[in-house]
Formats: structure tokens, C-alpha cells, sequence
């Protein structure tokens, strides 16, 4: 880029940073791979660069992109690929477009990382992905905006071993049945349970510390499931929300992910003033979070009509099927024109920058 922000003759390059150490690494190769092939290249100069099970960076050629899952592009890392030492990182790339998703990626972790290495990234800052990560700060700080979320009781493991019975009492009352337990923070629906009493809560609960220390119990929200991505720096914009059809008792894995699976209908089939309703509650989260770039908000229409946020995605996936795509293009914005939007976004953050985010 010239100074005054006008393309140069010089394409930018641009590190897609996917794989990682979450438990959503294929996700993430899904989603590196795709906005591999749908960036613009007469823009944009792409670099696939995964990151192994120890966190360590390697540019890796066309035929490792192309392997079936994270561990067989492991097998051949040492012979095919070349180590970036995160030092060196700066020299390859000119910004980071992340394709990771979860912890180490999503949380703030990979973040801090760039904003010490000077290099602009794509998506939400330090902080704000830390938020987002965290099911239980995000929604204390969207209920002092005066945004509905689900009622959540957290339980810390000391806690559970120490107080079950003062526990069990509290969410009998503060929360009742059927609930919802899960880990803090994690994400494709990872130990997310349905829970119709309250025999089944030490299970769903020891089973969500697998993953976090702390857990949630919080209200089963009825209605209807929607999601919604944004898009902007100061002024964010909503995109057309869809809703997200359900085949089980809470969304697996690959009710969400996996290519073809994925039930949603976008637009959502609902009157225009709650599609508008669900559009504002979106860029509300967003603006509350301090969120960047892109992110998709999860939320609930309850059967009274109120909307509810379930949670903020700050790297939402990026895989061929996922809802984003879709989303997009009821917006009338192709899928490079989105990556195009995401990686101006996380240049104009970078330039106006006075301190990390
Ligand atoms: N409180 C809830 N009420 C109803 N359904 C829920 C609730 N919490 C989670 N679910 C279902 O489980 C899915 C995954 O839960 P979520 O909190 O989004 O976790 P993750 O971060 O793993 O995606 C949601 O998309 C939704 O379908
Ligand atoms: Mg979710």
C-alpha cells in the first residue's frame, strides 16, 4: 500500500494462518483453505501458513494444503515445509488473515502475538477476542448494555467438588430444567449438554471440566436459533441473518461445520421487523464487545419475540458451507469481496492504531 492507502504495483502478502492447538484445528484447515482459494489474487499475493500441535509456524506448499486433516500435514512438515521462527514472521508476510478458530487462535493468544510482532491481523483485537471467548464475561458486559442473555449461573470445578448440594439448590431455583451445561470457553458445541433434570447435571458438569475449570449452567432458551455476521471497523454493518435449523437436542459438530451438513435458511423466515430487530441486536454485540473486522453473533428469538445473544464468534468459520458465505451473498457481497473487506479492516485498525487493541 502507497501512504495514502492506494493499491501499488507490489501485491500484499497476505499469511492465511490456519490449523493450530484448538480442538476446532480441522475446522480451521477447512477454513485457511477456503479463503485460500476465494482471495483475490490480483490483489492479494496468499501464503498458506499452518500452525503445528507445539504452535509453530510453517509455510506450507500447495501439496500439504491439499492433505485430508492437521495430522497428516504433520507427517511431512519437516520435508515439505519451511519453519517461520515468529520473529521472521514479519518478513514473509505484510498481514495476518486468520483462519483459526478457538483457543490459542481466537482467544487473544495469537493476537497479543502479532500486536508484539507489529504485523496487522484480521478480526477483533486482544481484548475483545479474549471477551469473546469467555461465555461468562461477554454476557456481563452485554447485560450492562441492556442486552438480553440467557440466565448463567458459573460453576468453578473447586467449586462443584466442594458445594454440590448448595449448587445443585441454587440452579434448581435460579435456573430450573430443562438447562444447559457447557464449558466457559470453548466452542463447536464442544461438552454441550442438555440437561432435563437434576440427576443429569454431575455428569454434564464433569464432562464440561474436561475442557475449562469453569463451567456454565444457564437457561435453555426456546424459540428460534439465529445468526447474524457483521462487518466493519467504526461503523459495523449487519449482514442478512439466517436461522439455524436444529436436528438434535443442541447443534454437534457437524450439524455446523462439516460440508453439506449445515441446516440454516438465510434469509431467517420472519417478519421484517424481527430480521431488523435481530440485525441491530447484532451490531449492538458487536459495538459492546469492541469487536473488529467481521464476527458472527449467535442468538436466540424467544417465543415472546425478544432476542437473545448466546454468544459472539470473533473468527467465525470460514469454511465453504459455512453460514457466512451465504450470508454475504443475500448482501449482494461475493466471497472475495468479503475476505477483500476483512483484510482492509484489519489494515484500517492497524493504521489507527495507538497501542494494541
Ligand atoms: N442455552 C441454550 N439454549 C438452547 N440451545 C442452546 C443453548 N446453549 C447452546 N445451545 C445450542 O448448542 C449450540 C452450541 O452452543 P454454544 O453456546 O454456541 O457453544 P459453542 O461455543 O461450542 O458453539 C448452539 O448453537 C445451540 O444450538
Ligand atoms: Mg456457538
Amino acid at each position: 500500500m502507497g501512504e495514502t492507502g492506494e493499491i501499488t504495483t507490489q501485491k500484499l502478502r497476505v499469511g492465511i494462518i490456519m490449523g493450530g492447538i484448538s480442538s476446532e484445528k480441522e475446522v480451521s484447515l477447512e477454513s485457511g483453505r477456503n479463503i485460500f482459494s476465494k482471495i483475490d489474487r490480483r490483489k492479494y499475493d496468499p501464503i498458506p501458513i499452518f500452525m503445528d500441535r507445539r504452535a509453530a509456524l510453517w509455510e506450507i506448499p500447495l501439496k500439504l494444503l491439499m492433505r485430508n486433516s492437521t495430522s497428516d500435514i504433520e507427517d511431512d512438515l519437516k520435508e515439505e515445509a519451511k519453519p517461520i521462527p515468529y520473529e521472521t514472521l514479519k518478513d514473509r508476510v505484510d498481514v495476518a488473515c486468520l483462519g483459526l478458530h478457538g483457543k490459542y487462535g481466537e482467544d487473544g493468544c495469537m493476537q497479543g502475538l502479532l500486536e508484539l510482532l507489529g504485523i496487522p491481523y484480521t478480526g477483533s483485537g486482544v481484548l475483545a477476542s479474549a471477551i469473546g471467548m469467555d461465555k461468562y464475561v461477554g454476557r456481563q458486559i452485554l447485560e450492562i448494555g441492556g442486552i438480553d442473555v440467557p440466565r448463567t449461573i458459573p460453576v468453578t470445578r473447586r467449586q462443584w467438588e466442594k458445594e454440590q448440594a448448595t449448587l445443585l439448590e441454587k440452579i434448581a431455583r435460579e435456573i430450573g430444567f430443562p438447562c444447559v451445561v457447557k464449558p466457559c470457553r470453548e466452542g463447536c458445541s464442544t461438552a454441550v449438554k442438555k440437561v432435563a433434570a437434576a440427576e443429569g447435571l454431575p455428569g454434564a458438569l464433569d464432562n464440561a471440566f474436561l475442557w475449562d475449570n469453569v463451567a456454565l449452567v444457564e437457561e435453555f432458551l426456546a424459540g428460534m436459533e439465529v445468526t447474524c455476521g457483521v462487518l466493519g471497523v467504526d461503523e459495523p454493518e449487519a449482514m442478512t441473518p439466517s436461522e439455524t435449523i436444529p436436528t438434535d437436542d443442541v447443534l454437534s459438530l457437524e450439524d455446523k461445520f462439516l460440508y453439506g451438513q449445515g441446516e440454516n435458511k438465510t434469509p431467517a423466515r420472519l417478519p421484517a421487523e424481527q430480521i431488523e430487530r435481530i440485525r441491530e441486536t447484532a451490531v449492538g454485540t458487536f459495538r459492546a464487545l469492541n469487536l473488529k473486522g467481521y464476527a458472527r453473533i449467535d442468538m436466540f428469538v424467544r417465543t415472546d419475540g425478544r432476542v437473545a445473544v448466546l454468544e459472539p464468534n470473533t473468527l467465525p468459520g470460514m469454511t465453504p458451507s459455512t453460514v457466512l458465505f451465504h450470508q454475504a451473498a443475500a448482501s449482494g457481497i461475493t466471497p472475495a469481496d468479503l475476505i477483500d473487506r476483512i483484510i482492509r479492516a484489519a489494515l484500517e485498525v492497524h493504521a489507527g492504531k495507538r497501542g494494541p487493541l
